[in-house]
């Protein structure tokens, strides 16, 4: 009796996991979902960018697969994702809000949900961003002050094998944290150190396979299996933060903000206690957000491209007989110069597309019921933007399967900028330091090649381009032998 009351019970739970795991109707199709594990036996949790691509080839541009009990929509080829991030972009606008990553960060913006204090505090970054030079001449200043730390080291390595990983990364660290924090740190600093190493360290588990068993099978939250040191990770930048919202709290002359921290201490002051969003705890996570977005995105997108102008030195001279010509004279290179430099603007944006940085964007979520290609998309659907199908698709590239600069050239020689070119993502969830990325990458690209030249090392051997996944794309480690140029 009692044996089988078990069974009928175990049937019931059965029947309940097989009717939870069945695709509503009109929904994306997918491959055959199991109980409980949904799709993830179709996944690699390793790196599933190659699943997600054959998958597509099954399924269509718009697919769902089941990530444990849990539907996820799966967004392909720039039509559907033109149709989801800009045609119906409120619709798409949303964050899953019980994902691994919420659960390590609980403010911020990235990660916020759409709604009134996300697109309160996205219209503040924007316009802060704004006010302290972004697109004007004093974040120029800011990122030729740190590109000069830049060529101190790269002349200090003149001659030998040098690794640039660390020198970009904190290139790219160092100008945010400018705009941020109103200061740069030392590449041995303690506190950029372990705010950077904790940060990395995340967006690799993140995007790993303990992230995905987390996010598919809640029972496991709980259990002190590697993702926890994410959270731990997490713990100690707040506590630095925290350490330095005090001391920007202590030295601030209200009204005369210097950097980020201070504009936003400045508005806290103004909305006083009018139950507005803007509150310390916020601050904290907004700047390490920023501080995170704008570092690992610009440092590996710069990675990237100094491996392709080493292993591709022909396209390395085109870009330095531009410079030499466009910058004759000029001390040095203003962003306006990219108007008059097409062959360097496409290497950047060709360097931008191959690097795929963001290959799958941030998770986004519908807010409301929806369409999408004529299916119909619940509201809270996870919808995961498969970037990197769109960065390589057929038919929207001259060249999509190779390091090509053609791909952003006209015939006539001109910068062309297809419509598919979306690494920062499309709509009004799209990266809001795009600007400032754009800068950046140009200056230092342009100044770098103008005074060296980057020499893959003959004892080398082939370089590999693969990079390692995560929820940005990182090229395996590599060194580059460095020359000066004969015209500096
Ligand atoms: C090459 C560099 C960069 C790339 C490829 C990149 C790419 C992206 C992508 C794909 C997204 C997700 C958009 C979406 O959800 O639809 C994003 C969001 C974001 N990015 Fe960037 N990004 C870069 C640099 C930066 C910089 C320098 C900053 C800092 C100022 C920044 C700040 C942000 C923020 C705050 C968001 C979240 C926006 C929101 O949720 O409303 N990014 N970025």
């Amino acid at each position: 009796m009692f044996a089988s009351i078990i069974l009928l019970w175990l049937c019931v739970v059965f029947l309940i996991l097989l009717l939870k795991s069945q695709r509503p109707k009109n929904f994306p199709p997918g491959p055959p979902i199991l109980p409980i594990l949904g799709n993830i036996l179709h996944l690699s949790l390793e790196n599933p960018l190659k699943d997600f691509e054959r998958l597509r080839k099954s399924y269509g541009n718009v697919y769902s697969l089941f990530l444990g009990t849990r539907p996820a929509v799966i967004i392909n080829g720039m039509k559907a994702m033109k149709e989801a991030m800009v045609t119906k972009g409120t619709d798409f606008a949303g964050r899953p809000q019980d994902l691994f990553v919420n659960d390590t960060q609980k403010k911020g913006v990235i990660l916020a949900d759409y709604g009134s204090s996300w697109k309160e505090h996205r219209r503040f970054a924007l316009t802060t961003l704004r006010n302290f030079g972004m697109g004007k001449n004093s974040m120029e200043e800011r990122i030729h002050g740190e590109i000069d730390y830049t060529i101190d080291t790269l002349e200090k390595s003149i001659g030998k094998p040098f690794n640039p990983h660390v020198m970009f990364h904190n290139a790219a660290s160092n100008i945010i944290c400018q705009v941020l924090f109103g200061t740069r740190y030392e590449y041995d600093d303690e506190f950029i150190k372990v705010i950077v190493q904790c940060f990395t360290e995340n967006a690799k588990i993140s995007n790993g396979p303990w992230a995905m068993l987390y996010d598919s099978f809640p029972i496991i939250r709980g259990l002190p299996l590697p993702f926890a040191k994410a959270f731990k990770n997490v713990e100690t930048c707040q506590n630095l933060a925290i350490r330095l919202m005090k001391e920007h709290k202590k030295t601030r002359v209200p009204g005369e903000p210097r950097d980020f921290v201070d504009c936003y201490l400045d508005e806290m002051d103004k909305r006083g206690d009018d139950g507005s969003s803007f509150e310390e705890e916020q601050l904290r996570m907004y700047s390490l957000d920023l501080h995170f977005a704008g570092t690992d995105t610009t440092s590996n997108t710069l990675l990237t491209g100094f491996l392709y102008l080493m292993t591709y030195p022909h396209i390395q001279e085109r870009c330095q007989q531009e410079i030499d010509e466009v910058l004759e004279g000029k001390d040095r290179a203003s962003f306006d110069d990219r108007h008059n430099m097409p062959y360097m603007q496409a290497v950047i944006h060709e360097v931008q597309r191959i690097a795929n940085t963001v290959p799958l964007s941030v998770p986004h979520c519908t807010t409301k019921d929806t369409e999408l290609m004529g299916y119909s998309i619940p509201r809270g659907t996870l919808i995961i933007p498969n970037l990197t199908s769109v960065l390589n698709e057929e038919g929207q590239w001259k060249f999509p399967n190779e390091f090509n600069p053609e791909n952003f050239l006209s015939d006539q020689g001109e910068f062309v900028k297809p419509e598919a070119f979306m690494p920062f993502s499309a709509g009004p969830r799209m990266c809001l330091g795009e600007g400032l990325a754009r800068m950046e990458l140009f200056l230092i690209m342009v100044t770098l090649l103008r005074k060296f030249k980057f020499i893959w090392p003959e004892d080398a051997g082939e370089p590999d381009y693969s990079p390692v996944y995560g929820v940005t794309l990182t090229p395996k480690p590599y060194h580059m032998k460095i020359q000066l140029r004969a015209t500096q």
